[in-house]
């Protein structure tokens, strides 16, 4: 027998194999990894989330069992609109948000109600490599922009959006998955008026905004272009990312209700559990206090790796300097390969993942992405020396 599988499986997954890398790496306890993006566990509260659960078992019984609506949670959709007031100075209404199974799923019903083969979207150059993974199976056409240390190359988007009718574009502009950049406020404001008056839906993926440990934040594409951007977001980052809570925002209310139906064509909605033990924690604690233990948790983390990188690095490795977030970008001397800095770092001990994945296209290049949110003082001081002696070996 030969399955027919679908193009969408069968075509080349790049990524899929640097994913590989990552899984294996965290599995073996004889590496330490800068590899994945996993938020710090001591940063999960616990008992206050092990409290909420038993609260709502017994206050709704079996209705915390039981199906429910696509668009989720009323009383927790009202807390997520007062979250978006309160830090972003956003104004939305419950009907403006749906519930997801995570801010991945969004991505995936986006691409799904919005992405026919061979249409065009915008991406950061790199991007998050789980978001081109969901793209691809959607087959688009990707039109690739720049990061600089501003955020996305706004001429370079420019002279895309001059020649090209884009469906979607994908932004992450705080602290973004992979290179930790974050936009600055001229950068938003031009990108606003390049995009204004577009036929190019804004999807704007916000996982890291709340962990923000310097610098001031700016205005979200949503501020600009309300009907023109979705807005995702997460519980992951914030709480703890194993109940698979995350939600869209957007003023669209024809996309929102497309979205709503696909979605419940997808799982018919998200974890009910789940959703009401998020929104009982959320009722009986106060969620910002523990958004700055992790906070605390990834500034001194990322300071460390910074002081490190600086004193055991080789002339000629540069850096990004994180304002949030848990990653930095590490671009390597001209001449070597961040493929073979990767397989080199293994053998000393620190697995660094090469940037290759997070690109669409330019593979084969000299960045790498480090993690610093989930790993001790002691493994951080290690690791970057491992790193940096596999830098120097191949130099
Ligand atoms: C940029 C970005 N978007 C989305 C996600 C997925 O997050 P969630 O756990 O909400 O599905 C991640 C996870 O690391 C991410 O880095």
């Amino acid at each position: 027998m030969e399955l027919q599988f679908s193009k969408r499986v069968t075509q080349e997954d790049f990524q899929g194999e640097f994913i590989d890398v990552i899984l294996k790496a965290a599995a073996d306890p004889s590496l330490t990894s800068f590899a994945g993006g996993l938020p710090n566990p001591q940063s999960f509260p616990v008992e206050a989330v092990k409290e909420a659960a038993n609260k709502v078992f017994e206050n709704f019984g079996y209705r915390a069992l039981q199906y429910n609506a696509a668009e989720g949670l009323l009383p927790l959709r009202e807390k997520i609109c007062q979250r978006y007031k309160e830090q972003m100075d956003l104004d939305y209404t419950p009907d403006e948000i749906v519930i997801t199974t995570g801010s991945q799923q969004a991505l995936d019903i986006i691409s799904g109600v919005m992405l026919d083969e061979g249409d065009e979207i915008v991406l950061e150059n790199p991007t998050y490599l789980a978001a081109l993974q969901v793209f691809h199976h959607y087959m688009p056409k990707a039109l690739t922009v720049d990061l600089t240390d501003t955020g996305i190359n706004t001429d370079q988007l420019a002279a895309v959006m001059e020649k090209h009718d884009p469906t979607l574009m994908y932004i992450i502009p705080n602290f973004q998955n992979p290179t930790g950049l974050t936009y600055t406020e001229e950068t938003r404001v031009k990108m606003a008026e390049i995009m204004k008056g577009k036929n190019t839906l804004i999807i704007e993926d916000n996982p890291y905004g709340e962990l923000r440990f310097a610098g001031k934040a700016g205005h979200s594409m949503a501020y600009f272009l309300p009907e023109q951007t979705i807005l995702n977001g997460t519980f992951s980052k914030i709480v703890a990312p194993g109940m698979r809570v995350g939600w869209v925002a957007t003023k669209n209310k024809e996309l929102l209700e497309k979205f709503a139906v696909y979605k419940s064509s997808v799982d018919l909605h998200t974890s009910i559990l789940d959703q009401m033990i998020i929104n009982q924690y959320l009722e009986d604690n106060d969620v910002n206090a523990q958004v700055e233990v992790a906070k605390e948790i990834y500034k001194n983390n990322a300071e460390l790796m910074m002081a490190a990188m600086e004193k055991y690095m080789p002339k000629g490795v540069t850096f990004t300097k994180p304002e949030g977030g848990m990653f930095l970008w590490v671009t390597l001397p001209e001449g070597l390969k961040a493929v073979d800095v990767q397989f080199k770092a293994v053998e000393k001990g620190v697995v660094v993942l090469a940037g290759d994945p997070f690109y669409e296209y330019d593979h084969g290049g000299r960045t790498m992405r480090v993690n610093y949110s989930n790993s001790t003082p002691e493994q951080i001081e290690q690791g970057v020396k491992a790193f940096a002696e596999a830098v120097i070996e191949l130099m």
